[in-house]
């Protein structure tokens, strides 16, 4: 992808929660998935690996955690931090809580990215540099949403919490070396999808000259 198609494309990437029925193909899938080995990696390694799940059953059991850890969350926390949030993110919390478990189940089309995790534990890093292949996975993550939007495919995640990642591991049987980065729901958005508010940020502000 060229830079200044990126550059375009960043704006369109939204996060979609609402999908129709529209199925994903393969091919479409594919080239999707094959934009993850075009981002930067640490040590040029590329470990990445995709279990791909279709079918209600199938993804309802891969994701049977979900709801009810949920629900644990949105009760206590909504209610809790409606005063501390700002208003952008508590809109968006009030909006993606209840679809957690709907949005993984809708698109038919639930990608488990998997990367290895060579030597330190994912949770236990010595220096920073020992989340190296977190980092990388998550940089191919963003070029798998890229390449998602440039083929006109809606794409919602869910960071797993609680005992979701080693649910997950267990279900496909994910060699021991291999971690979880999220859950993936690649389709085609609903008619009448939901956009979440964008923060508006002034770059200018961002940016410090020099010194901060
Ligand atoms: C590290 C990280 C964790 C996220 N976790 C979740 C999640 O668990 N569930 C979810 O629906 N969205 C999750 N999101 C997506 C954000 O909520 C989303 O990007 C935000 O609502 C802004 O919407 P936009 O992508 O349309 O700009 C996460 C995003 C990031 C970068």
């Amino acid at each position: 992808m060229l830079l200044s198609q990126a550059a375009r494309l960043h704006p369109q990437k939204r996060t979609i929660r609402d999908f129709s029925t529209r199925e994903v193909s393969d091919e479409v899938l594919n080239r999707v998935l094959a934009a993850a080995f075009k981002a930067p990696t640490n040590d040029h390694l590329h470990q990445l690996e995709f279990v791909v799940v279709r079918g209600h059953d199938n993804i309802a059991h891969l994701i049977s955690p979900v709801a009810q850890n949920t629900q644990e969350i949105q009760q206590t926390m909504i209610k809790a931090s409606a005063g501390e949030m700002d208003t952008d993110e508590h809109a968006m919390f009030i909006d993606a809580l209840p679809k957690q478990q709907r949005m993984l189940m809708q698109s038919n089309c639930l990608v488990l990215p998997f990367f290895r995790q060579k030597d330190c534990p994912l949770c236990h890093p010595v220096e920073q540099s020992s989340l190296n292949y977190f980092a990388s996975a998550w940089a191919a993550m963003e070029n798998i949403l890229l390449a998602a939007t440039a083929e006109g495919l809606a794409c919602a995640f869910r960071i797993p919490i609680a005992n979701e990642a080693e649910h997950v591991k267990q279900i496909v049987k994910a060699p021991a070396d291999y971690e979880f980065t999220c859950f993936l729901a690649i389709g085609y958005a609903a008619p009448d999808a939901h956009l979440c508010k964008q923060k508006e940020i002034c770059i200018e502000e961002r940016i410090h000259p020099n010194r901060w």
